[in-house]
């Protein structure tokens, strides 16, 4: 699989890397219900033998479930996984919603929790998973914080997820910004514009989340199968009218997946892997079989008249 670099001085990554969210299990406010340890091991050992060099995980995903589980399958091949995590969300103690905090006693508290779960003595990537508009900290302090940690070994590279132009300039600043983590998918454009663009100028990489729309996208996506405590069932992406015009779109673009013998899914990872300023794309799976369908957009460029065509869907149905 094509390997790209991450920014300026990143390293070299898989054009498709392995999403841990799913698998932090049922035990947050925003789980994708139950999900058993033994698939998500299994899964994450066929991405690595399909020769995927990264994961993306957070501290947030299952409070730490998702972490101690990928800690837990790359163990004894450390070295062929870089390790991507997250801070800045921590649990609220009265509920199962998490809370935003990246006070550098925080960064700090969560990022030896993440060292200890992934049982690993260093993060390949760290990324402020999203700003903290609730404690005061000053960005500048919190951005210090994360290269404070480099210096010490602690982490290889820092990263944000979730921020724009404004808050990106803050970090740089005070220090370097080697990715962005943004939502892009078909159905997510909106950092395209503006933001993406800065981080190509800027030599920032950029690694985009839910590249299928959490599955709205895969072609194979149903309602009734999710469970009753997935957070897509209350995201307006998976609530009418939006999903069933969401699901017409899909539609509407299976006959271009299926001139390859490709699915929609798989169009949909190639398409965001299209945009000049994406590095890769982190696409969440639940099971080997998902990891192996999905590993196969990763060398698949669309032509012109292609990506033509999906922009007339786009407009058409107005997704
Ligand atoms: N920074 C952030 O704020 C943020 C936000 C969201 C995501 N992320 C990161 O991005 C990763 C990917 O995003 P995502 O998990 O939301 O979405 P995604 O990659 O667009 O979709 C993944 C989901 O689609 C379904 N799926 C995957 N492969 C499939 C296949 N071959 N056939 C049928 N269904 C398939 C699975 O769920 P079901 O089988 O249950 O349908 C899977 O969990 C996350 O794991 C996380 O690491 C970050």
């Amino acid at each position: 699989m094509e390997k790209r670099k991450l920014g300026k001085n990143g390293p070299e990554i898989t054009t498709i890397g392995l999403g841990a969210w799913a698998i932090g299990g049922s035990s947050t406010s925003f789980s994708w219900g139950e999900q058993d340890d033994n698939d998500s091991i299994k899964a994450i050992q066929a991405a690595l033998d399909s020769g995927l060099n990264w994961i993306d995980t957070a501290a947030a995903y299952g409070f730490g479930h998702s972490e101690a589980v990928v800690g837990k399958a790359v163990q004894g091949r450390r070295d062929q996984a870089l390790l991507f995590t997250k801070c800045g969300l921590i649990k609220d103690p009265d509920s199962r919603d998490a809370v935003r905090d990246l006070s550098p006693a925080s960064i700090r508290r969560e990022c030896e929790d993440s060292l200890r779960r992934l049982n690993t003595d260093y993060i390949d990537l760290y990324q402020f998973h999203w700003p903290d508009d609730r404690t005061g900290t000053p960005l500048e302090e919190s951005w210090a914080t994360m290269r404070e940690l480099v210096k010490e070994g602690k982490v290889r590279y820092t990263g944000v997820s979730n921020f724009d132009v404004a808050l990106i300039k803050r970090c740089l600043a005070v220090g370097p910004v080697d990715s962005l983590q943004p939502p892009y998918s078909l159905l997510r454009r909106e950092y395209a514009d503006e933001t993406l663009p800065f981080c190509k100028e800027n030599g920032i990489g950029v690694i985009v989340y839910s590249p299928m729309q959490s599955g709205l996208l895969t072609g194979k996506f149903d309602i009734n199968k999710v469970a009753e405590d997935d957070w897509r069932r209350r995201n307006r992406m998976f609530v009418e009218p939006r999903l069933s015009n969401n699901l017409a779109f899909v539609e509407r673009i299976r006959p271009i997946a299926e001139r390859h013998g490709k699915t929609v899914g798989q169009l949909a990872i190639a398409w965001v892997l299209m945009n000049p300023a994406v590095t890769a794309a982190i696409v969440g799976a639940r099971s080997p079989q998902q990891v192996v369908e999905n590993n196969g957009a990763a060398d698949w460029r669309l032509s012109d008249d292609e990506m033509a065509e999906i922009q007339r869907a786009i407009v058409e149905t107005e997704v």
